[in-house]
Order: structure tokens, then sequence, then C-alpha cells
């Protein structure tokens, strides 16, 4: 089974103190850091740049996986690999040519992800499966935090696991992920999952608590708990 890893989504997260955010959810048992970039374009919102990502790079070893949301995206993609993601994901509607943008990220020593919005068909992957390490399952519509979890999520993820088996291929899923919804995309096949309101409720005294509900409800849907 893939590793689990929980990603607390930082656009949740008390924006006067990132830094501070980063590292009190990393230490309460985040794993990944998930930057959402938004360009009020391509979503109906604005949130941060390369310049953003490159003062979280100054502030935690963990890895950095960024969701650009942002068209056109392939100007951009060399900026955002030089300060400091790991991962860079793309919505293939942002480009004229995924394969194009999935091998500039790969080039750049970087790992690549495709994400789909809820009314985006998994077959947009199938003939790029050797070239993405991740793929992102929306499981709201891109753009905001705090938004109910789409139930039909989970058959696309089901469909995912089915189509990615035996590839080294991270399955992502991003919006409305709580202690509620955790265990069902678990169960469905999500490895990492993204949490913004679910993890930075309540402030930094409540990370390791929300983290840990998150967790475990994963957990105990995988198996690895009685
Ligand atoms: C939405 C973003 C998410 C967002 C998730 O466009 O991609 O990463 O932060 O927020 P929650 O977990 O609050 O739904
Ligand atoms: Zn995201």
């Amino acid at each position: 089974m893939r590793p689990l890893a929980i990603l607390p989504s930082i656009l949740a997260a008390d924006l006067a103190h990132i830094g501070e955010a980063v590292r009190d959810a990393m230490a309460a048992g985040g794993d990944i850091v998930h930057i959402d970039v938004m360009d009020g374009h391509f979503v109906p919102n604005i949130s941060f740049g390369q310049d953003t990502v490159r003062a979280i790079r100054n502030v935690t070893d963990r890895r950095l996986d960024v969701h650009l949301m942002i068209a056109p995206v392939d100007c951009y993609i060399e900026s955002f690999a030089a300060a400091g993601s790991d991962v860079i994901t793309v919505h293939p509607e942002a480009g004229p040519h995924l394969h194009r943008s999935l091998a500039l990220i790969r080039q750049l020593g970087k790992k690549a992800g495709v994400a789909l919005n809820p009314a985006t068909p998994v077959a947009t992957i199938e003939h790029v499966l050797d070239d993405i390490d991740l793929v992102l399952v929306m499981s709201v519509d891109p753009g905001f935090g705090g938004q109910a979890f789409i139930p039909a999520s989970i058959e696309k993820l089901n469909i995912l696991r089915a189509m990615t088996a035996s590839r080294d291929i991270e399955i992502e899923v991003d919006g409305g992920i709580t202690a509620e919804t955790a265990g069902a995309v678990a169960a469905a096949g999500a490895n990492w999952l993204v949490a913004g309101s679910a993890v930075f409720k309540g402030g930094p005294a409540a990370y390791a608590g929300n983290i840990a509900a998150i967790r475990k409800s994963a957990e105990r849907a995988r198996g690895e708990l009685v």
C-alpha cells in the first residue's frame, strides 16, 4: 500500500503568520506542506506566488507540494521550481499541451502532478501515466477552502486506483477532507490527504488533535488500526 501522508493546506492558516503556521503544523504531525497558488483567473480567488513558496522553503525541510491553479501555467513552472517546490501539480485545462507541461516539470527535477477538477474525467490522464508522479482528485471546485466534500469523488478515486495499480503514482485528494471524510477517501485509494480547515481550526493548540483525528480515520480505513 502507498504510504499515507497528511498535507496541511496553508491557505487555511493565519496568513499573517505563515512561517509559524507551517512549523507548528509540521511539528503537530503534518507530513508535507500543501501550497495553493491561485490567480483570480483560472479560479475565482487569489492567493500565493513564487515568493511565498520561497519564504516557506526557508522555514521547513519538509516537502512542498505546490498546487498551481493558474492559467497560463507553463510560463511559471520554472520559477515555481526555482522557488523550492518539490511537487508541482497542474490542471489540464491550464495549458494547451499537458504532456509538455509535465515533461518540463520533470526536466526541472521535480515531481509532476495532474489535478482533476470534479467534472474533469479520469481519462484525461490515461495517456500520460508514464509522465506523472501524482494525480490530485479535487473533491471540491478549486478556489476556496472550507467547501463541502463532493461524494462523487469516491468513485473517481476507485477508478484511479485501478488505473494506477502497480505504478509509482501518489493519489492525492483535496477539498473538504475532515476526520469524517478521510476514511472513505482512504478506503477508495487516496494516500495523500490534503486538509486546510480541518487542520487549522481552533488555532495552534488544536493542530495535533486535528491531524491525529484525520490520520486515525484514514489508518482505520486502510486496515492499519483496529
Ligand atoms: C481549494 C484548495 C484546497 C483547499 C482545501 O481550491 O485546492 O487545497 O485549501 O481546503 P479545505 O480542506 O478547507 O477544503
Ligand atoms: Zn490544493
